[in-house]
């Protein structure tokens, strides 16, 4: 049997009960009993499905339930809320496998139906809500999440509310949070102010009338953590399962790396895949508690107060996860590392270039990979999979402002600058050549 279990003091709560987090504040963690699934060839099972055009098998996070949890909101197409999230592609590039010296791939979420990776949460994370009763959801947001959440509440007929720091999130994300129907609360503060608002409204919720109360969304909520472990699947199950080497992604509240870890232990308990591939969780300098906490050698973790990047995305202090996420890199053998505001500049221009595009957080996996091949942790021929979790689309104003060379402090080495010219054929040649 399935069943939760707090992280902090070891309770145990049925599926079904109505609560995001334990009575002592502890994150739940769904455990999965894995001895059943044993028994089925599961391989088999995801691999039949892809071609499905009927949800729940056409979602690329519903595919793997027997892995997540059973929908419990049977009135629904295939029993869940769904936007066929996931079906992400993985590019194999070869103009950054050549600079890396190894095979390099991205994992791009930002192709997800609202932009980022937190649709794969949100369907697992909303269909458990709407089947407990729940009619109201919340969450704090640095910008995904809150898109998302309206998104998904909006499409199932729900109330979404989302809270996010005045003036500190990306405008295409606000834009869609609004567009989409959600009530959006702008707080004074940052996200961690957000966040602790939230976690207030998380322990006031009445499992007696899951109705009239708030459900909460972020990644504390154990379901948001069983749908994010789809990335890793997908990945696994596109390269034939063949564990990469490494799987490295950037890491803020770090439900996701806490997710990664929850999903290449499964895998490999289940003997989906014959090694576990190496976690690298890659923070900002500027809001890094989590790599400090890695560096002291797991002895003391700080909240950092005032974090600032400009990776918006991941412009988090005070990470709810953390301890998850611990267990996530303990587990894989990984890392945690930090890059500079250059580094994720730098590192977003090379994937822009590539053609294939991110949000200035997401680049901190390429960031990332170019340190662990520089420490020689990364070894020639690798396989390497970078997870990019949001579009390039989120935050044109960096974008802009990078090629512009207006950003403060930045060495713009990889800026695109737009040419003027006059609207004739002389003008055009003379700027091309
Ligand atoms: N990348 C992007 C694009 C994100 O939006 C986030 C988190 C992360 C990485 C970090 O993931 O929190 O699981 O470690 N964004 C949240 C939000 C906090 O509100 O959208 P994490």
């Amino acid at each position: 049997m399935q069943k939760l279990i707090c992280s902090s003091c070891q309770k145990e709560f049925a599926l079904a009960d109505k609560r995001v987090v334990c009575e002592c504040g502890g994150l739940l963690d769904l455990e999965q009993p894995l001895e059943d699934l044993k028994k089925l060839d599961l391989k088999k099972i995801f691999d039949d499905r892809l071609g499905s055009r009927e949800l729940p098998d056409a979602s690329g996070v519903w595919r793997y339930r027997e892995l997540l949890f059973p929908s419990p909101d049977k009135g629904r197409p295939g029993g869940v809320i769904s936007r066929f999230e996931g079906n992400t592609r993985l590019y194999h590039s070869e103009k950054i496998s050549a600079e890396i010296g190894s095979d390099v791939f991205f994992k791009h979420e930002g192709e997800n139906p609202s932009a980022s990776f937190k649709d794969r949460g949100m369907t697992a994370a909303v269909t458990a809500g709407a089947g407990i009763g729940c009619r109201n959801f919340v969450c704090a947001s640095t910008g995904n999440t809150s898109a998302s959440l309206a998104s998904y509440c909006s499409h199932a007929g729900l109330n979404g509310i989302v809270v996010i720091p005045e003036g500190k999130i990306a405008y295409g994300k606000l834009s869609q949070a609004l567009a989409f129907g959600a009530k959006v609360l702008q707080v004074k503060g940052n996200f961690d102010a957000a966040m602790n608002l939230v976690n207030e409204l998380g322990r006031k919720f009445d499992p007696d009338n899951p109705g009239e109360s708030v459900y909460v969304l972020n990644s504390v909520n154990p379901f948001r953590i069983e749908g994010q472990k789809t990335i890793v699947l997908e990945i696994l199950q596109q390269l034939n399962w063949e564990a990469p080497d490494w799987i490295v992604l950037p890491a803020g509240n770090l439900g996701n790396t806490s997710a990664f870890g929850k999903a290449i232990s499964e895998a490999f308990e289940l003997g989906l895949i014959k090694k576990k591939p190496r976690l690298a969780a890659v923070q900002a300098t500027g809001a890094n508690p989590f790599f400090k906490y890695f560096e002291s050698g797991w002895k003391e973790f700080a909240a950092v107060e005032d974090p600032e990047t400009i990776a918006t995305a991941i412009k988090i202090g005070n990470p709810q996860s953390y301890l998850r996420a611990r267990k996530a890199i303990e587990a894989t053998d990984g890392v945690v590392l930090e890059a500079s505001e250059d580094e994720i500049l730098d590192a977003k221009a090379t994937i822009d270039g590539a053609g294939i595009g991110c949000e200035p957080a997401s680049a901190c996996s390429l960031a990332g990979i170019r340190q662990l091949v520089k420490s020689g942790a990364i070894k020639k021929g690798q396989k390497v999979v970078g997870v990019l979790t949001g579009h390039l689309l989120k935050d044109p104003d960096a974008t802009i402002n990078y090629h512009l060379g207006k950003l403060d402090g930045i060495e713009a080495k990889k800026a695109n600058q737009p040419v003027e010219i006059e609207a004739s054929v002389d003008a055009f040649f003379a700027a091309i050549r």
